[in-house]
């Protein structure tokens, strides 16, 4: 058994989190990373999102994986390591972890290390045998990557569920599918889910959820900027907002200015105009043929899918051209 300490130096520092918010409030359409949605208390409420009758997300991946984790796991084959970039709580991989066939290893990536380390020790008190590397940093830099330590395996394999990629626009996405391709070698998988397009019905009430838990979630980020950046953001002179964007083909959620005010961040002014609105996520929806274009794009072959009776998400395994 080798549990590796989590990488050190990687987690974003208080210096680029406070660039990234100046350069994000500083443009016309003001915005923010989605990334720093996920501090602890935003990681939590996003579990709380998972729970919820109205997001339809998780409950239908995880309704994939139930029925076709066997396959999944003789898709992928005996000896494999399996790298899972934006892990958060791991309880996705667990069941595939169970599955496989003499797992290589298993290195889980996030950007909130609390939820990282403590889903660390679940797992290796359930897989006491299993070789387990936590990296703690961002995805869409190479220094995560670079630190991971190289472990013999017969095949990699990047575990992406969760619809992650979908936080990326889609040239975004190619760029961060064509990283996963190079750091992998040829005969090397993945295995991503994808939220497809659907009613937009459907789509807005699951990041408008009846419990305000999303609204808790997105308004999470000015707390956080608040007590990390020195800012003075009045929490009840934003609103949540999302939407679906029919031509984007994206729920994109913001946070809305209720007045004219000024906010200050670590000495720094920023005047909101009543109705202003910080664009703090994006959720892109795909269609099945449309993402794996994009999967061979980047240098990929789809291999297979598996989806649910309604079509609502889909699991793709692609291997390295
Ligand atoms: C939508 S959640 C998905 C979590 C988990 N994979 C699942 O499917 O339930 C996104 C996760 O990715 C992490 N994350 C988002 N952007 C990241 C980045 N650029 N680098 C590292 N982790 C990131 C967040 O902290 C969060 O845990």
């Amino acid at each position: 058994m080798a549990v590796q300490p989590p990488s050190s130096g990687t987690k974003t520092g208080t210096e680029t989190f406070l660039r990234d918010v100046i350069d994000g409030l500083s443009r016309p359409q003001k915005t923010l990373p989605c990334k720093y949605l996920y501090d602890e208390a935003g990681s939590q409420l996003f579990e709380e999102i998972c729970e919820l009758k109205d997001y339809y997300v998780t409950r239908t991946e995880a309704g994939i994986f139930a029925h076709s984790i066997k396959e999944m796991a003789e898709a992928i084959g005996p000896g494999a390591l399996i790298i899972e970039p934006g892990a958060g709580n791991c309880e996705k991989v667990e069941p595939l972890l169970t599955q496989l066939d003499s797992p290589a290893g298993y290195m889980p990536m996030d950007i909130s290390p609390e939820i990282l380390l403590s889903a660390r020790r679940r797992i290796q008190a359930r897989l006491p045998g299993l070789k387990i590397h936590a990296g703690i940093g961002d995805f869409t830099k190479e220094m995560v990557w670079d630190e991971l330590p190289a472990l013999e395996a017969h095949r990699r394999v990047i575990f992406f569920p969760g619809s992650t990629i979908g936080n990326f626009d889609p040239e975004q996405a190619s760029t961060l599918l064509h990283r996963f391709a190079s750091r992998l070698g040829q005969g090397d998988a993945v295995l991503i889910g994808t939220d497809l397009d659907k009613d937009p019905i459907v789509l807005e009430r699951a990041y408008n959820d009846s419990e305000q838990v999303t609204a808790r979630f997105n308004k999470n980020l000015l707390s956080r900027i608040n007590v990390e950046l020195d800012a003075d953001f009045d929490l009840s002179r934003f609103s949540h907002r999302s939407f679906y964007h029919p031509l984007r083909r994206r729920v994109e959620m913001h946070l809305v200015s209720l007045a004219a005010q000024t906010v200050r961040v670590s000495g720094e002014d920023f005047h909101f105009r009543e109705g202003e609105t910080i664009h703090t996520e994006n959720s892109h929806k795909y269609t099945l043929s449309g993402f794996e274009k994009l999967l061979r794009k980047a240098g990929f072959s789809p291999l297979r899918h598996w989806s649910d009776s309604s079509d609502y998400y889909a699991i793709h395994f692609a291997e390295v051209r």
